[in-house]
């Protein structure tokens, strides 16, 4: 399977126009973030596992190419991943997958889990900051793992996990997701102390126990009992994705800095609680029901202020979204950010583009001005990316945001769901 991220200079720009107000329905597709958790909790166990409402972009891509570089087999088409996982896998992890992808680092808790060891080249740092891994590491370690570094991998080998109660000292994503993934297979029940409570982290709780493992909730602690043997969920149409809620983020802010009214398909509402609320504050009217939720905005937002925490707080992938709603509403907000220490650095490119924003440490202050005017800006990461092409749609004449296949880790045809809606753009 080969990856389809644009090199450099090859599409490698999203052009926008100042758009009218935005209208139609757009359909919200399969988490990023839940996808790569559920392909590498597939290694737990051999056969023939299938997943649905798999979004096109192109992580998934290269979790893929992780996996059958593990010895799997995997076929996509029509939104749809067959993965089939024999009974012996290569345990290693390379260098030049992990690094073009830091979520790659999922694969030491399954692998530890089911085969007892595991090599995984480390992450690097990324646009976000340093990404340390101590904590999924202090997590494995007290399941029984031990672990070495030599020449950029770390290696962990467990000749038994044995259950017992992990403290997370921070409710890390990934460090959530790989001790869980590790403790489905240790002998006797594990309690995970202040996990992650993400929606991505449920899915990947449902997906598991229709493996087979016994995990379950216990106020906000996750408790697993052990299981001898893991089998893929039942196929049917295979397990869906849930509905990815920074996807919804990307439309909301659409919708926020040039108004109309968009049907949001498949959005889930309660995976967004406090986004809802903020939006709301600001002046976006929502009405949800079953089948997602209509945004509908008429007038100028006003600013609000805008912390990031764990979920069910407001989620640091959010942040640019409303950071460039924050930059034309009326007024001045304050943006904090306690996720990830180095995630402003798209903030530039907004003043770029005539955004009047100030920051101090993990602190910007944003006050709103009129207009945006079009520049040429680029995408240094996933989210900031998305926001930068939503706030060229705020921006007067033209933007062009170079960096696309950063955008296209995380979006399937960003563009072409813009225009479905009546946004001016296009991607060269
Ligand atoms: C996941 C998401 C990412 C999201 C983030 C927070 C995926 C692929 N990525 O990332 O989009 O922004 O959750 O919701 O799902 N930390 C440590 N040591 C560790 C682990 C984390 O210090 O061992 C720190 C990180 O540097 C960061 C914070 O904890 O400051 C949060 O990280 P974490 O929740 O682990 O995020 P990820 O799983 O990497």
């Amino acid at each position: 399977m080969s990856v389809d991220v644009a090199t450099s200079g090859e599409r490698d720009t999203f052009v926008t126009q100042r758009s009218r107000a935005l209208e139609g329905e757009v359909s919200i597709g399969g988490a990023k973030n839940s996808v790569l958790k559920l392909m590498a909790a597939c290694l737990l166990a051999e056969g023939q596992h299938v997943l649905a409402n798999v979004p096109d972009i192109s992580d998934v891509s290269l979790m893929c190419e992780l996996l059958e570089a593990m010895g799997v087999t995997v076929t996509r088409a029509d939104h749809r991943l067959v993965i089939d996982v024999p009974a012996e896998l290569n345990t290693e992890a390379p260098y030049h997958l992990v690094e073009r992808m830091r979520a790659s680092i999922v694969v030491l808790g399954p692998l530890l889990g089911r085969f007892g060891t595991a090599r995984v080249a480390l992450p690097g740092g990324d646009d976000f900051g340093p990404r340390p891994i101590d904590m999924h590491l202090r997590a494995l370690e007290s399941l029984g793992a031990t672990f070495s570094t030599a020449h950029g991998d770390i290696s962990g080998t467990a000749e038994l996990l044995k259950g017992t109660e992990v403290v997370l000292e921070y409710p890390s994503v990934g460090a959530t997701e790989n001790v869980l993934m590790a403790a489905v297979r240790a002998k006797g029940r594990t309690r995970i102390v202040n996990p992650a409570r993400e929606p991505e982290i449920s899915d990947l709780v449902e997906f598991l126990n229709q493996m087979g493992a016994r995990v379950g909730w216990s106020g906000d602690r996750l408790a697993v009992d052990g299981v001898e043997r893991l089998a893929p969920a039942p196929s049917g149409n295979g397990y869906r994705v849930i509905p990815d809620r920074i996807e919804a983020a990307t439309f909301l802010a659409a919708v926020g800095m040039c108004g109309g009214s968009v049907f949001l398909r498949h959005a889930v509402a309660e995976h967004m609680t406090m986004l809802i609320r903020k939006l709301s504050e600001m002046g976006m009217h929502i009405v949800i029901d079953e089948a997602g939720l209509r945004a509908t905005v008429n007038q100028r937002l006003a600013s609000a202020d805008i912390s990031t925490l764990p979920f069910p707080g407001l989620a640091t992938d959010y942040k640019p979204f409303l950071v460039s709603m924050l930059t034309t509403a009326a007024g001045v907000g304050i943006v904090t950010e306690n996720i990830f220490t180095g995630r402003f650095r798209y903030i530039d490119e907004l003043r770029r583009m005539g955004a009047d924003i100030r920051t101090e440490g993990h602190h910007a202050v944003v006050r709103g001005v009129e207009r945006l005017s079009g520049a040429p800006v680029r995408a240094h990461d996933i989210r900031a990316g998305a926001a930068l092409v939503v706030a060229g749609l705020a921006a007067t004449g033209e933007t062009e945001v170079t960096g696309a296949a950063h955008i296209d880790r995380g979006y399937e045809d960003l563009a072409g769901k813009l225009a479905g809606i009546g946004a001016p753009i296009s991607r060269r």
